[in-house]
């Protein structure tokens, strides 16, 4: 089946969005390892890592299918935060927002009948479930620790032990 226009140009925007999502997390890590978080420095540089991989997934299906990719310039990113809840607040914002964009993308994917598209992206509704997730748990732990050192030195310690894998490989 011919690779759509509207398929492509969605694909396109997304591509964007996860290096712009990569870019905002290598901020975040960044702000983290100046304060001396150095495991939730770790924990953000992960995901930094995961963005990529999931821009490059998008950009390896669309040259699959003969269609072009337009690497288009990436917006600045927020750099100073207030303290590390708002971080993670952040974060979980930026996923369903991404949620959101996924979900856009296999809509379009399913007006076209272009259900390859719609099973590729069939991961990424996953994935973005997970991410979700992921960020909704820190969130729940740094509540729990409240404005306790102790606590947060554990956390910073658990999450240092993140180490990146290419979930997009084993798909
Ligand atoms: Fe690629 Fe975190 O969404």
């Amino acid at each position: 089946m011919r690779f759509k226009k509207s398929v492509e140009e969605i694909l396109n925007k997304q591509i964007n969005a996860e290096f712009w999502s990569a870019y905002l997390y290598l901020s975040m890590s960044s702000y983290l390892a100046q304060k001396g978080y150095s495991g939730f420095a770790n924990w953000m540089r992960v995901q930094y890592q995961e963005e990529i991989s999931h821009a490059l997934k998008i950009f390896d299906y669309v040259l699959s299918r003969g269609g072009d990719v337009k690497l288009t310039p990436i917006d600045k990113v927020e750099t100073e935060w207030k303290d590390i809840n708002e971080i993670f607040q952040s974060t979980y914002d930026h996923e369903c927002l991404v949620t959101d964009m996924i979900h856009e993308c296999y809509e379009v994917a399913v007006k076209e009948r272009d259900h390859a598209t719609a099973n590729m992206l069939n991961w990424f509704i996953d994935e973005q479930a997970e991410e979700e997730e992921a960020a909704m748990e820190i969130i729940d732990k740094l509540k729990i620790i409240g404005s306790k050192g102790s606590g947060l030195y554990m956390l910073d310690r658990e999450l240092a032990s993140r180490t990146f894998t290419d979930e997009t490989q084993e798909a």
